[in-house]
């Protein structure tokens, strides 16, 4: 099992390692070395991945180009659910250094192994993350992701460990304490959640604290889906440059894509590890680039649990690199395919809404979504909240219901709540829609 070696380390007078300053050549030639390992691994190690190459009558010998990846099957979430807990795994249970996990409440989780050396590859994209993220070592980055079977809290934990950094492993929940240590700590960076990063600004209005009078320079926030729109509220209520980070537990948890805080153009893809394709989600046909679809990852270099064209039920497209040339971006993501809500014929997600709302100077950036059924139509109220210290306006809902009748074409009824009125999540990713509809 000889793998290709870490490459993060050595960085260039502008911080880059030398991948990051590859030639979009130089990058598919490690790839196509990669994945034809990759995809031996699965196979040789993996009985599950055997099963559906041979039933698919395909053996990793077929990949002489990287689109020959467009042969293999797709992997899909219920395949890991039903090889749960350990059967995904390439690698024996003695040889795993940690377990991650969905932190789903209902049925089974999906789990993910890593090996040490998984550990280490992971550590370094996060380090590649908040680097382009703006943060330089000797800096103090304060963690709310989650800590625990969540990939957020640890993931970006070690990888602020090996920028050389100091980190405040403050994991979720306790908004007032979050907001103390912030204050006292004085940390130049935040990583959470974009809906709990608008929890704490409520926490500084609550504490008499002015927000933009933080240490933060830099706040990196995934997990979700957010807006630009959400990007410019947080930046200009904490006085801080915000960029998105990507990833999932069955790819390896954040880290995945990042943006560059230069460009905030999309996520560049750390593609000496990670290899995207898009697909149309209907027919599983291979997208070209630019084209939005569904977006499939492969890992090319993890050991433990070697993932094949995993279906992320992510909806975005692929782009060229700019900020890292040789190293594909992903536009923000704007919602997941089952994020979406069919009203009346019409896609929506919340994302659009979320947009909307914010556009408006009287809306702050909390909302839910909630569906009912009334005889046999689909019924969307929008809650959304004033922003803290506005004069509140009877006007407001009419002017936010013609704005989504507007741009997206349905009409929705709304329930306008005073500052703090919607839920706040305690920590993790926000429950944007409340579906009242009985399940048929
Ligand atoms: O959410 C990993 C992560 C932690 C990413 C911290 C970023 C920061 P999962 O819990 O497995 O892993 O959920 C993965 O979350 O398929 C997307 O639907 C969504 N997601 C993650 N990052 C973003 C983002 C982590 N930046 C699922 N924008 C993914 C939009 C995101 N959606």
């Amino acid at each position: 099992m000889a793998l290709p070696a870490v490459s993060f380390g050595r960085s260039n007078e502008a911080g880059l390692d030398a991948t990051e300053r590859a030639s979009r050549d130089e990058i598919m030639s490690l790839q196509r070395e990669r994945l034809a390992w990759s995809l031996r691994h699965a196979y040789e190690n993996v009985p599950f991945y055997r099963q559906k190459f041979d039933a698919a009558g395909v053996h990793p010998s077929d990949l002489r180009d990287l689109s020959d990846l467009a042969k293999f099957p797709f992997t899909v979430k219920t395949d890991l659910r039903d090889n749960y807990p350990f059967n995904m795994f390439a690698v024996p249970r003695e040889k795993l250094a940690r377990i991650h996990g969905s932190s789903g409440t209902t049925g089974k989780p999906v789990v993910v192994g890593y090996t040490k050396a998984d550990l280490d590859m992971w550590a370094d994209v996060m380090a590649r993350s908040i680097r382009a993220a703006g943060v330089r070592p000797g800096m103090m980055v304060h963690v709310a992701y989650g800590y625990g079977l969540f990939t957020g809290g640890l993931g970006a934990h070690y990888g602020v460990e090996r920028l050389g950094c100091t980190v405040v492993p403050m994991s979720g929940g306790m908004t007032d304490r979050q907001v103390q240590l912030i204050n006292d700590f004085r940390p130049d960076a935040i990583m959470v959640t974009p809906s709990y990063m608008l929890a704490l600004l409520d926490g500084f209005a609550k504490a008499g604290l002015d927000p933009r009078e933080t240490s933060l320079k830099f706040g990196i926030f995934g997990a979700e889906p957010w807006t630009n729109a959400m990007r410019e509220e947080i930046e200009r209520a904490f006085d801080l440059q915000a960029t998105d980070i990507y990833g999932l537990s069955e790819v390896i948890g954040p880290g995945v894509a990042q943006e560059c805080v230069e460009t905030k153009d999309g996520l560049h893809i750390w593609e000496d590890h990670f290899l995207p394709e898009i697909i149309d989600p209907d027919t599983g046909a291979v997208l070209p680039e630019g084209e939005k679809g569904e977006l499939v990852f492969t890992s090319l270099t993890k050991e433990a649990f070697p993932i094949i064209r995993y279906r992320t039920r992510d909806l975005t497209r692929l782009l060229p690199g700019t900020a890292r040339p040789g190293m594909r971006r992903m536009e923000k993501v704007t919602g997941r395919s089952d994020d979406m809500i069919i009203l009346r014929g019409v896609n929506v997600f919340p994302t659009q809404i979320e947009e909307i709302l914010l556009a408006h100077p009287l809306c702050s950036g909390h909302y839910q979504l909630e569906l009912i059924r009334e005889g046999r139509m689909d019924e969307m109220t929008v809650h959304a909240e004033f922003r803290e210290g506005v004069e509140t306006s009877l006007a407001c809902a009419g002017e936010i219901l013609i704005r989504i009748k507007d741009t997206i074409g349905i009409t929705t009824r709304i329930e306008m709540h005073g500052p703090g009125g919607i839920e706040r999540t305690a920590a993790g990713k926000a429950k944007r829609i409340i579906d009242r509809r009985p399940k048929d």
